[in-house]
């Protein structure tokens, strides 16, 4: 009888992901904890955004203090670490920071491109944080920035054009005056999609890291237009094959430190409207099996040790040495099987996982 090949690797972190609100929070955190991953950085994004820290929920707003606990209520105390960054608005103040980092509550905090995403609405222009007092106390506190980089507001020539597209201007004209003006300050650039913003990562100091999701180093936006997939349809978009090529380059690189799983899983019950498609794939449960492919796709042998560890490196280690937190010291297994990820059934209606919206089979299975 023939022995699946079996990879075992530390548990792993999603330093991105949406567990939303509400009745379907349990199912989204259970999906998580079934595939191996021993914690999450849960995105503010909720209604109200979560953009304060300590205290009571507010109609307008609510706080990590709360919403972390109602993360823990509905399944999150099994992870070994949840992080809630704290939504940026006009409303955030230096004082804020201070405290949050002081109370211990505060570990990140998040940059949304007004109107950018999913409720998104509620973000200031990068502009006006540069050389402000929010970023500098998250400077002199050792608060993470975690940031959706997309230049806002741009009519659909510019937003995704043949030669340039939104993230691709945000990181040629923001990013290195980010840095100019905070030199000190730790930067997660998120869900990146294009070369730009690889290479941008892969040149800045070793303070400026970057999450790839699953999709955006399987595929490319003919993939999505071809039978017009909208459940690979999320924000950034995945671009062109010369953008991934730049991704799955950096991601495999032997010894990098500084590109690590963040999924972007971001459950929607209703995707496709009348008039649009809410943006987000839903990867929760399939994951680190749809990195392993990815991984794969890339070249990476994920038999040779060369190769198991350069996975083990972006899975389940860098995040951790990023964020600052002790990797799992729990393993978990992958084995070279087909095998499905079925409609995730939740309170709040039913999920379609992205492999099966894409009527991809999975060649890992969790063991
Ligand atoms: O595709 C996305 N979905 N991108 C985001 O930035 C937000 C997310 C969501 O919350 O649905
Ligand atoms: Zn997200």
């Amino acid at each position: 009888m023939d022995v699946a090949m079996t990879l075992e690797l530390p548990k792993w972190f999603d330093l991105h992901t949406h567990f939303r609100q509400g009745p379907a929070m349990p199912a989204y955190i259970q999906a998580h904890l079934d595939m191996g991953c021993a914690g999450a950085l849960a995105m503010p994004n909720t209604k109200p955004p979560v953009s304060r820290v300590s205290g009571e929920n507010r109609e307008d707003s609510w706080t990590i203090e709360s919403y972390a606990a109602d993360l823990r209520e509905a399944g999150a105390d099994a992870f070994e670490q949840l992080i809630v960054p704290l939504y940026l608005t006009r409303e955030t103040t230096p004082e804020m920071i201070v405290e949050g980092a002081e109370s211990g509550l505060l570990r990140a905090a998040k940059y949304y491109p007004p109107h950018g995403t999913t409720n998104a609405e509620h973000g200031a222009p990068m502009a006006d944080f540069l050389g402000s007092d929010v970023f500098r106390a998250m400077e002199e506190n050792g608060i993470v920035l975690c940031i959706h980089g997309e230049q806002h507001g741009l009519g659909g020539a510019d937003y995704l054009a043949s030669n340039r597209n939104a993230e691709s201007l945000f990181y040629r004209d923001l990013m290195p005056r980010l840095l100019e003006q905070h030199p000190k300050l730790k930067i997660v650039c998120e869900h990146i999609t294009t070369k730009e913003a690889a290479y941008f990562v892969k040149h800045a100091s070793n303070q400026v890291g970057a999450t790839i999701t699953p999709q955006h180093l399987l595929y490319t936006i003919g993939d999505l237009i071809q039978g017009l997939k909208y459940h690979l349809y999320c924000l950034p978009i995945v671009k062109f094959d010369d953008d991934r090529d730049a991704l799955r380059e950096v991601a495999i690189e032997t010894g990098q430190t500084k590109y690590f799983a963040g999924t972007d899983s971001a459950p929607h019950t209703v995707k496709a409207t009348d008039c649009g498609c809410a943006a987000g794939c839903f990867t929760g449960g399939c994951a680190p099996q749809l990195y392993a492919m990815g991984f794969e796709e890339s070249g990476v042998d994920l038999a040779s040790s060369a190769g198991l560890s350069t996975f083990e490196r972006f899975l389940s280690l860098n995040g951790p040495a990023f964020y600052g937190f002790e990797p799992s010291a729990e393993r978990f297994q992958l084995e070279k099987e087909i095998s499905e990820t079925p409609i995730l059934n939740t309170q709040a209606g039913p999920v379609t996982p992205l492999p099966l919206g894409m009527n991809l089979p999975l060649t890992w299975r969790l063991a």
